[in-house]
């Protein structure tokens, strides 16, 4: 047998970590997890119904929150830090409205060089705090034609396109079952509640399939092209993976898309992340008051 670790009172220790405890199968991945829980759970007694990601845009958004606590990602150990610009990084505990939500100021990409299984550890972190549904934002570039920048979609479905599953590795059971169902990621009740939230605020909403590419560049015109044949509406760099883990631990799962760009070929310009930012940041009234109308009857449904 290869030689591993070095088994201490502890357990099995890899590199300083325990990776099997004595008596427990606990893996690397859930041990950082339930570290980060434990930092949390210390500094924060309020329980969410909802746990919302904030994308492009959206980062103003806990200002209009009742807010009852905030946790920096900084005083967390081991919670993966975001390095772009314009992300914030800490958690706001609070009420949309009348509904308990944890707020995601700020979050990870897999083209920032972390690890999938770290681009998930929020998610399933506000998870174990008490959310039951996800609610996840994100910008995007459009593939199908009849969108436009400035648009929203509700995700129907995804594809995950050289990005790696975030369930790969050992079998984390404490978390979720090895072979997920994926036939149902974003739940269909809550896309009708989204939907009838957009109807009632005038607001148009497509509902589509959203890839989720590796970035950080972005595509080739022959890239969007393809992923366009294979069923795609449009392409960004984030929630897919964050999806997959919570509906993995049985969250449920609803996901929103403000369409920033035509993608690369079918946009007449260059693509430019000040573009991106600066189409985001002009819808995020309405995307703001999408959302929060959304959560609002997310929480009575
Ligand atoms: N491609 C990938 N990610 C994006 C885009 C895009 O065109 N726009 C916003 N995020």
């Amino acid at each position: 047998m290869r030689n591993i670790g070095k088994v201490t009172f502890q357990g099995l220790v890899i590199k300083g970590q325990v990776v099997l405890k004595r008596g427990k199968l606990m893996h690397a991945i859930y041990e950082k997890l339930m570290k980060c829980f434990e930092i949390v759970q210390a500094k924060v007694t309020f329980r969410p119904k909802v746990a919302l990601i904030l994308g492009s845009g959206l980062g103003g958004y806990a200002e209009d929150m009742e807010v009852e606590a905030a946790v920096d990602y900084k005083e967390i150990a081991g919670f993966p830090i975001s390095t772009v610009q314009g992300h914030q990084g800490r958690f706001i505990f609070g009420y949309v409205k009348n509904v308990p939500a944890v707020v995601m100021q700020g979050r990870v990409h897999y083209y920032e060089g972390y690890s999938i299984s770290d681009v998930v550890l929020p998610v399933r972190l506000m998870g174990l705090l008490g959310a039951e549904t996800v609610f996840l934002t994100n910008a995007s570039g459009a593939i199908n034609r009849s969108y436009t920048a400035g648009d929203f979609m509700l995700l129907r479905d995804h594809i995950l396109m050289g990005v790696p599953s975030p369930l790969i590795g050992p079998s984390v059971e404490e978390l979720g079952t090895r072979f997920p169902d994926m036939s149902e990621v974003y739940n269909k009740n809550l896309r009708d509640i989204i939907a009838s939230a957009a109807r009632a605020l005038d607001i148009k909403l497509h509902e589509g399939v959203y890839l989720q590419a590796s970035g950080p560049n972005f595509e080739t015109p022959a890239e969007v092209n393809a992923f366009g044949i294979l069923g795609a509406d449009v392409v960004g760099m984030s929630t897919a993976c964050e999806a997959v883990a919570a509906n993995h631990m049985g969250l449920k799962v609803c996901a929103i898309s403000c369409i920033s760009n035509s993608a690369a070929g079918i946009s007449p310009t260059p693509l430019t992340h000040a573009e991106v930012q600066e189409t985001a940041d002009a819808a995020a009234p309405r995307f703001k008051a999408l959302v929060t109308e959304s959560i609002v009857r997310i929480g009575s449904a």
